[in-house]
């Protein structure tokens, strides 16, 4: 076998003779390229049109399940999960199937016990699964240990990856360096790892790194080598064909449709790249050219809308000047814009490298990109000069305490003191593998569903998402009617919004509805200022009126000043509340942050120490526990779980 990449003979039909050394393919279209570009929306009736057109391709594998389409399909699609394995397999008769498992995380947020573990690659094994891609946010692979047992059980297809992270411009730096990488690739390896994937889920690889690094592991380890890396930053076909230089074994790539932006390169320019080459893919591009055009024209209009297309620019420069993941970045601008502190961007940017470092250096994917993020944007904003961490969330609790595994590098002592001061688990950290600590969880879930499972598929549907899993079985077995939001769009009702819009733009859009539904007492008017132009607009809403709560101030006699009004008009930032246990005398403990309240800890009555908390409040998916700020009695309590409130609503008043 060569690693260098020479040229053959002129031969390009697409039965020309096979390549020494041809680079294989895994196809992620129906999984990471709709994931990447379309909030993971993709339905099976829309990948039925092309599987037998592409199980012809010669793809080493097509990856068709994991990440984020288990929880998508059944929360927003209406779909069964499992049934879409069956179903594509009856397609693709030739070509593997490939998933991304989140090791102990399975294809949830959190780590589940063994038993759900073992049940699930099972059950996924049973329903058409070949090759497992398994990782995990910190490449603690203990974490890898149950599921790997299962997947070698079963007979199956092992992949293990090394989450590709960095602190420096460049691979280097006090961890993320080559050795680092090579070590990660000999413990896959002693597991039995039956290929290596290099995960660049954020395209940060550059191409000359990408070179050393397949170059280095080719030579260390004895399994082929797979690199996945998201175009992202831009980087990711120049670094793909330094990977091919060096002698990788296998790529992921996405027909044209899905591919670019932050999916992943493009099949068809890197078949023409290699065309004659001793790497020739060996792939008919012809064949490619067929699916695209029934992708292009029959199956992405309807997906059309889901694309962001916010921002002209193609990659994202932000990644290569941070060495952050892009959806994380764009993120902590959602967050601060929320707060009304886009103007500390730049501190944050700057904190970030902090933060991080202090919270073990942990490679930035989900979930840890979003931990890291969230805290520090809540040192930036909350800290004082003589305090940091004043407010820690509930997920970097869990970090410190070692719930998500190995860090890195230790987590500062300091910082992990503070964050597990009163910690519920305990404030030892442990050290043993996470799942460890988590009771058998299968027969408490079989017991809660009942009957509504009618086998084990349901039973992990409903134990992985206990509550939208549980919503989902009742719409599949008709006890409950599903929402309008989850059936599909039609091509035909694509075509009429397309034609619609294009009138209003050539500005034809004049006829006027002669059938207008008369104005209501709920009819609002609204001044809308463009520069130095006005409109003025009325506002009237349509359908149930939900009951909001009103910002106005409370009698004195109430302390929960909660009021129901036919007014929720699209008032921006309406919905939230400010002041509820307002006149209540005593010290108020003010939100920090808008944020859904998720539990009050204390109760109208109770004593509290200051420190002690009070609340957990939710914001941008991290818990926060605010703590008293004073000692005292609670003597009044502002909202309850399940409210949104505003930053600033006094939560509580303390006296
Ligand atoms: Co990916």
């Amino acid at each position: 076998m060569t690693d260098s990449v020479v040229m053959t003979e002129m031969n390009y039909s697409p039965d020309r003779p096979k390549a020494a050394n041809p680079v294989k393919i895994q196809d992620l279209s129906l999984r990471d390229g709709h994931q990447s570009l379309f909030a993971t929306r993709g339905r099976t009736e829309d990948m039925i049109p092309v599987a037998e057109m592409m199980d012809e391709i010669g793809f080493w594998a097509v990856e068709t399940w994991g990440g984020a389409t288990f929880d998508t399909m059944h929360r927003f699609l209406n779909e069964d999960p499992w049934e879409r394995l069956r179903t594509l397999k009856r397609y693709f008769r030739k070509t593997p199937f490939s998933m991304l498992l989140r090791a102990q995380n399975l294809v949830g947020y959190r780590n589940y016990a063994d038993d759900v573990a073992r049940a699930f690659v099972d059950r996924a094994v049973a329903n058409g699964m070949d090759i497992f891609r398994t990782f995990d946010a910190l490449n603690d692979y203990r974490n890898f240990e149950t599921v790997v047992d299962q997947i070698k059980k079963n007979g199956k297809h092992f992949q293990g990856c090394m989450c590709y992270s960095m602190t420096e411009p460049r691979m280097g730096g006090e961890v993320y360096q080559l050795d680092y990488y090579v070590g990660k690739a000999r413990e896959l390896e002693a597991m039995g790892a039956d290929s290596i994937c290099i995960k660049d889920m954020a395209g940060l690889i550059a191409p000359y790194d990408a070179y050393q690094l397949v170059k280095t592991l080719k030579a260390a380890v004895k399994p082929p080598i797979h690199l996945h890396s998201h175009f992202t930053s831009g980087m990711a076909q120049m670094s793909q064909l330094k990977a091919i230089e060096a002698g990788v074994d296998i790529l992921d790539t996405c027909m044209t449709p899905y591919a670019f932006r932050t999916s992943h390169p493009a099949i068809e320019p890197l078949v023409m790249a290699l065309l004659g080459t001793s790497r020739d893919t060996g792939f008919d591009i012809r064949k490619l050219a067929n699916i695209n055009e029934v992708l292009e024209k029959q199956i992405l209009p309807k997906y059309k809308h889901l694309l962001d297309d916010s921002k002209i620019s193609v990659i994202d420069i932000n990644v290569l000047l941070h060495q952050t993941p892009g959806g994380m970045l764009s993120n902590l601008v959602n967050q601060l814009r929320e707060m009304d502190a886009l103007d500390k961007i730049d501190d944050v940017y700057k904190q970030l490298p902090r933060v991080r470092k202090e919270l073990g250096q942990v490679p930035l994917v989900t979930p840890t990109s979003q931990i890291v993020g969230v805290q520090t944007v809540n040192n930036v904003l909350y800290d004082t000069p003589e305090e940091r961490y004043q407010m820690i969330t509930a997920q970097v609790k869990d970090l410190c305490y070692g719930l998500y595994g190995k860090t890195a590098i230790p987590i500062d002592p300091d910082v992990q003191k503070k964050a597990l001061k009163g910690y519920p688990r305990g404030e030892e950290p442990i050290t043993c593998r996470p799942a460890e600590v988590l009771e058998p969880e299968l027969e408490k879930a079989r017991k809660d569903i009942g009957e509504l499972a009618a086998d084990t598929d349901d039973l992990l549907t409903y134990a992985l998402f206990p509550v939208t899993g549980k919503k989902f079985l009742e719409w599949k077995y008709g006890r409950a009617e599903a929402p309008a939001s989850v059936k599909p769009i039609t091509l035909e009702q694509v075509r009429k919004t397309d034609a619609l819009v294009k009138k209003a733009k050539a500005g034809e859009l004049v006829e006027k509805k002669t059938d207008a539904p008369a104005k209501s007492e709920r009819l609002r008017t609204f001044n809308v200022f463009v520069d130095d132009e006005y409109f003025s607009v009325e506002v009237d809403p349509t359908g149930e009126v939900p009951a909001v709560v009103v910002p106005v101030a409370a009698p004195a006699s109430a302390p929960r000043a909660v009021a129901t009004a036919p007014a929720p008009v699209a008032a921006p930032k309406a919905a939230a509340v400010t002041a509820p246990a307002a006149d209540v005398g005593g010290t108020k403990l003010a939100a920090p942050m808008p944020g859904l309240i998720i539990r009050y800890l204390k109760n109208v009555g109770d004593q509290v120490a200051k420190g002690e908390a009070v609340v957990v409040l939710e914001a941008m998916k991290m818990e926060n526990s605010l703590t008293a700020p004073c000692d005292g009695v609670i003597k009044a309590i502002g909202f309850k779980s399940g409210d949104t409130v505003a930053k600033g609503a006094a939560l509580c008043v303390i006296g």
